[in-house]
């Protein structure tokens, strides 16, 4: 555990827009910086990040987050990692190792209780197997020995709503449902899989922490797939990494491909270095985490796709991708199969030294990206060479490794027909001074539009912390989402002099209020409610809490007051100053 102190300085010494500009394009655009999602697939900007704030928002995806929670979504870290890869760039040492809090120790048992749920589920699917005929049968059409289909674990769920019942005499179990094996619906419970051929995903420490489920022959879905769970996160696992690790050390290489079945059918032919995302576009994390395996300089990370305009454009989208992590050492490359070819079709065909031939003739990054860049542009005449100027620039800006950056800068000078220098000039990055110059735009401040006094105060507290201290505590609803999170957050200024929302960020990581506080972050960012209207909104919703509560006093008053005329004083005396507090409202 690494202490609160350490973390507030950490967080004090950085700036976000630092880190994420490391690997997004950031354009200012009034008091934030904007630009395009890393998380999601987006046209226009809807990625924001706060240096007043010290966090981003995505409206469009909701991701949210801190530095610290940056390094960990966009680079796939863990917590301690992410710490003190934030600590180094400050030139901070993180301090020596200090016990778990309670909520940590907490959430790892909870993680290891499901994990071992998993693990009896993958053996109960893999016995299953050797009673199914049909799931052999199908295996065996594909190509794949009995020998591979035990390396990778690969099982058979049975066709029956409950089967998992017999691995799991305690079905009903809530853990079943959290880790994604079971589905509850209208009071019944059923396995999420039946009648499929399972493959279970493994994550980096060999845990079982998902299943790909295929069809025998035809269905949809082809592939079911494990929801996200605590365990499970699909964008950041990597398929057979496990088993891959010490051919891809041994061959200088990984090979990233597109299936379950592709990794199975490599490996089985000798070409054990291939690993595959999970469905999902290629993301941030699969590159930092493949990167950091390979270590070795010269050894190559080697992206898969199939020769079909959808294989091209996540070609395209994974090199955009790797631009802020491609390294001055491991080259990085690109195949892209024939149409209509996978990598199980060929190495079954053709076999493995048709693949590997195929990858030594793969495109490197710089060669796509300047191939790419030269069929859009007509190199002949002037107006051609600028577009494709303008159009290299925005992609060499991202690259962050300066030799290869330098050798691009260098290929691309003769094509445009200018030279390195001059490259270097139109291609210079943003300053932080360039960035300061750039005033903020007269601010338009959008309402607050919070649907409950609680939401609305939560905001304020947000934009400013201090004012947590003058909370009316005793007028909040018990029933309100937002008081918790308020009265924790009071709690945590009354504690602390001066948190940055950087900083509460974090005390809130994980636990019960985070979602909440993301959310009111977002609506403050949204607003760009600065600390001024907010201390005005604030001291309203106050008014309208003593408004509300003086109701509830009126009310309660009414259904005993009858004919006690004692009672009808006080009643008349309770409106009257319900009055008097509307009057206060502005
Ligand atoms: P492919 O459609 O290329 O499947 O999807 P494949 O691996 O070649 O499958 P086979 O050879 O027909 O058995 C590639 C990957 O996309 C994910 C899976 O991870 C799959 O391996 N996928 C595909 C799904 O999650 N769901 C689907 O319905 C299809
Ligand atoms: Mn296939």
């Amino acid at each position: 555990m690494i202490p609160d102190s350490f973390k507030q300085d950490l967080l004090n010494r950085v700036d976000i827009v630092d880190v994420v500009g490391k690997y997004v394009q950031l354009k200012k655009a009034g008091a934030n910086y904007s630009g395009l999602c890393p998380f999601h697939d987006e046209k226009t900007p809807s990625f924001t990040v706060s240096p007043a704030k010290q966090f981003y928002h995505c409206f469009g995806c909701q991701k949210h987050g801190n530095a610290i929670g940056f390094l960990m979504d966009y680079g796939g870290m863990g917590y301690v990692d992410a710490v003190k890869e934030l600590a180094a760039t400050v030139g901070m040492q993180v301090p020596a190792w200090q016990p778990r809090t309670p909520e940590e120790a907490k959430r790892q048992e909870r993680e290891t209780d499901l994990a071992a749920l998993m693990h009896q589920a993958m053996e109960f699917y893999r016995a299953q197997l050797k009673h199914a005929p049909r799931a052999i049968e199908y295996l065996k059409r594909r190509g794949l020995s009995g020998e591979t289909a035990a390396r990778f674990g690969v099982g058979y769920a049975p066709d029956d709503w409950q089967g998992l019942k017999a691995a799991f005499p305690d079905y009903d179990n809530a853990a079943l449902v959290e880790c994604g094996l079971v589905i509850e619906g209208e009071g019944k419970r059923y396995d999420r899989f039946r009648d499929r051929v399972m493959f279970p995903i493994f994550n980096r420490r060999d845990v079982v922490v998902g299943f790909g489920g295929r069809v025998l022959g035809e269905g949809e879905p082809k592939y079911l797939n494990s929801p996200e769970t605590p365990l499970f996160q699909k964008g950041q696992e990597i398929y057979g990494l496990g088993h891959a690790r010490d051919a891809m050390r041994e061959a200088g290489r990984a090979l990233v491909v597109e299936g379950y079945m592709d990794v199975l059918a490599l490996a089985q032919h000798g070409l054990r270095y291939a690993v595959a995302t999970l469905g999902t576009a290629t993301t941030p994390v699969h590159v930092t985490r493949l990167l950091r395996e390979l270590r070795e300089p010269g050894a190559e990370l080697v992206f898969c796709f199939d020769g079909d305009a959808a294989g091209r454009k996540a070609a395209w989208r994974a090199l955009e991708v790797c631009l802020p992590l491609a390294t001055d050492t491991n080259p990085i490359r690109f195949l892209l199969l024939p149409e209509g070819e996978d990598p199980d079709t060929l190495v079954r065909a053709h076999g493995r030294q048709d693949v590997e031939r195929r990858i030594a003739d793969a495109q490197t990054l710089s060669s796509y990206l300047l191939g790419e860049l030269r069929a859009q542009a007509d190199l002949a005449n002037a107006e051609g060479r600028s577009r494709f100027l303008v159009a290299a620039k925005a992609l060499v800006q991202r690259l962050n490794a300066p030799v290869l950056r330098m050798q691009v800068v260098r290929a691309i000078a003769p094509l445009a027909q200018v030279t390195p220098e001059d490259v270097e000039r139109l291609f210079a990055p943003l300053e932080g001074a360039a960035r300061a110059r750039t005033a903020p735009p007269a601010r338009t401040r959008a309402p607050l539009a919070a649907s409950t006094a609680e939401q609305g105060l939560l905001r304020c507290v947000l934009a400013d912390p201090s004012l947590a201290r003058g909370l009316a505590d005793e007028l909040l609803d018990e029933s309100a989402p937002e008081t918790a999170a308020l009265r924790s957050l009071a709690a945590e200024v009354a504690a602390d002099n001066a948190p940055s929302p950087g900083m509460l960020l974090e005390r809130f990581r994980g636990g019960a209020h985070e979602l909440l506080v993301h959310r009111a972050q977002a609506a403050v960012l949204e607003s760009q409610l600065d600390a001024e209207s907010a201390a005005h909104e604030f001291t309203q919703l106050q008014i309208a809490l003593r408004i509300r509560h003086k109701h509830r006093e009126i009310e309660a008053l009414k259904d005993r007051v009858g004919r006690d005329s004692a009672l009808n004083a006080e009643l008349n005396l309770r409106i009257k100053e319900l009055h008097q507090l509307k009057g206060q409202r502005s």
